[in-house]
C-alpha cells in the first residue's frame, strides 16, 4: 500500500498544519470524491472501471495479442497525455519482452530524432497506434503521415490496413481518415483529458502489447481509488488530501517549485508524467508550483547545491521504493588494491543507495519540506496506486488553488503563432 511519510516535513510546513488544513477542507474532499458537476465532462478517470473494467481489459488484451502475433514492434504516436503514462510505466518496469518492443513517435519535430526512430524500425514488423484526441497537434499529425509513408515503402495497402490502429475522437479528421483507408479506429474517452488517461485504452493497449500485466496495474489504481474515495474516513486520514495540502501550504509559505526526486533512475518517466499532470493542471492564473524533477544520486552533483543553498523557493517530494527486487541487488566485493573505498567492502548497492537517500533527505529537510511517497515495491500494482494517487491529488490541489484542473488555455497561444508561421498566413 502506498504511504505518505511526513517525518521529514521540517518546520515551515508541519504535520499539525497539514492535519488542521485537511480537517478544514473536508467539504472540498467530499465534492472531489463524488466528482463535481461543473467538471462532469472531464471526470471519466475518477472511477477507474469506467474505462478499464475487466471486460474492457479483456478486449484490449485480445487486440494486443492479435497485434503481437503479427508484429514485433509497436509504434506509439502521441504527445503529452497521449504517451506519457505508457512511457512512465515501461521505463519504470523495463520493457519485459525483448521480442515485442514499444517505440515512441509523435512527440518531437526534430528531424534527427525522427530519422533515428525510422532507422530503429528497419528489419522489424511494426504496428502503428496513432493516439490523438484532437488530431490537430503538429507532432502526432506529422509523425503519423511520415510513418504511413514509411509503411507504403515497405508493404502493400491491405497489409498497412491491418498494421494501423488509431485512437481519437468520433467525427474527427482522424476517424474520417481511418474510415477512408480501412484502419481500425477506437474511441479516445471523450470525458477524460489527455493527462488523466493512464487507465484507459489510450495507454493500456501499448502496455499490453509490451507484456505488462495491465490487470495488475489497473487493480492497483482501483485499490487506491477505494482508499481515496472512502467517504467514511476522516479528511485528515486521506493521504492524497494531505499531499495536496502540503503543496498548498508550501505555496502559501512562498515556495514556488516542487522537485520530485528519486534515487531510482527508472522513475524518470514517472517524473515526466507527473510534471505534465501538475504543470498543465495547475499552471494558470499566475499560480501553481512549478513541477520539476531530479534524478539522484547523479543530480546531487548538480542541482543538489541549489537545493541546499539556492533561492529558498523549493519544496521537495521524494519517491522511495521500500523493497528490493532480485535485480536491485548488487554486492561490491573487497579488493587488495588500495582505492580508499574499503568501507564499502561487501556492501550491497541497494544499501549504499539508501544511505545516500537518507542522508540527502535529512540534509534537505533542514531547509525544505520533504514529504516522501513510499511504494512497497516496484511492480504493476504499486505503479497503478501511484498514478491514481497523483491524479486524485492533482484534482484536489488545483481546487485548493482555485484553478480549473482540466483545461490548458495557455497551450493554445504558441500553437496559433506556429500555425501562422507554417501556413504562411
Ligand atoms: O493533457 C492534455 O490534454 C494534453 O497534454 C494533451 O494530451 C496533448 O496536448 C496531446 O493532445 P492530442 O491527443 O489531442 O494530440
Amino acid at each position: 500500500m502506498l504511504r505518505l511519510n511526513e517525518a521529514s516535513l521540517g518546520a515551515r510546513v508541519t504535520s499539525d498544519d497539514v492535519t488542521q488544513a485537511s480537517r478544514a477542507s473536508g467539504e472540498l474532499l467530499a465534492q472531489v470524491q463524488k466528482g463535481e458537476v461543473c467538471y462532469r465532462g472531464s471526470l471519466g478517470w475518477l472511477h477507474v472501471d469506467e474505462w478499464a473494467s475487466v471486460e474492457q481489459l479483456v478486449r484490449i488484451a485480445e487486440l494486443a495479442s492479435r497485434l503481437r502475433a503479427e508484429t514485433d514492434t509497436f509504434v506509439l504516436i502521441g504527445v503529452g497525455g497521449s504517451n506519457n503514462a505508457a512511457r512512465a510505466v515501461l521505463r519504470a518496469l523495463g520493457q519485459p519482452d525483448p521480442t515485442h518492443q514499444v517505440v515512441w513517435a509523435g512527440n518531437t519535430l526534430s528531424p534527427r530524432a525522427l530519422n533515428e526512430m525510422l532507422a530503429s524500425l528497419e528489419g522489424h514488423e511494426a504496428v502503428i497506434d496513432c493516439v490523438a484526441k484532437n488530431f490537430e497537434t503538429l507532432e502526432p499529425g506529422s509523425s503519423f503521415r511520415l510513418l504511413r509513408q514509411w509503411m507504403s515503402a515497405h508493404m502493400d495497402a491491405s497489409q498497412i490496413a491491418r498494421r494501423i490502429v488509431c485512437c481519437g475522437t468520433p467525427k474527427s479528421q482522424l476517424e474520417k481518415l481511418c474510415t477512408d483507408e480501412g484502419y481500425a479506429f477506437t474511441t479516445f474517452p471523450p470525458n477524460v483529458g489527455g493527462r488523466f488517461t493512464a487507465f484507459t485504452p489510450v495507454h493500456l493497449l501499448a502496455l499490453a502489447y509490451a507484456g505488462i500485466d495491465i490487470h495488475a496495474l489497473v487493480q492497483g489504481a482501483r485499490d487506491e481509488e477505494r482508499r481515496l474515495r472512502q467517504t467514511s474516513a476522516r479528511p485528515e486520514d486521506n493521504a492524497a488530501l494531505r499531499y495536496a495540502q502540503i503543496r498548498h501550504l508550501a505555496w502559501e509559505e512562498g515556495m514556488r517549485v516542487e522537485l520530485l526526486s528519486s534515487f531510482e533512475p527508472c522513475l524518470s518517466g514517472v517524473s515526466l508524467w507527473w510534471q505534465q499532470l501538475f504543470g498543465e493542471s495547475e499552471g494558470k492564473g499566475d499560480r501553481g508550483l512549478l513541477p520539476a524533477s531530479a534524478q539522484y544520486s547523479e543530480d546531487l552533483h548538480s542541482l543538489g547545491q541549489y537545493v541546499q543553498e539556492g533561492t529558498p523557493l523549493l519544496m521537495e517530494t521524494f519517491l522511495d521504493v521500500l523493497e528490493a527486487r532480485e535485480s536491485d541487488r548488487l554486492v561490491l566485493g573487497g579488493t587488495d588494491v588500495a582505492d580508499g573505498f574499503d568501507y564499502l567492502d561487501g556492501m550491497d548497492f541497494w544499501d549504499i543507495n539508501k544511505a545516500s537517500f537518507h542522508a540527502t533527505r535529512a540534509a534537505h529537510a533542514r531547509r525544505l519540506p520533504c514529504p516522501t511517497i513510499e511504494l512497497e515495491r516496484l511492480d504493476e500494482h504499486t505503479l497503478g496506486e501511484l498514478l491514481y494517487f497523483f491524479m486524485f491529488s492533482c484534482y484536489l490541489s488545483a481546487r485548493l488553488l482555485e484553478v480549473n484542473p482540466f483545461n490548458q488555455p495557455g497551450v493554445e497561444a504558441y500553437k496559433q503563432l506556429m500555425f501562422r508561421t507554417l501556413r504562411g498566413a
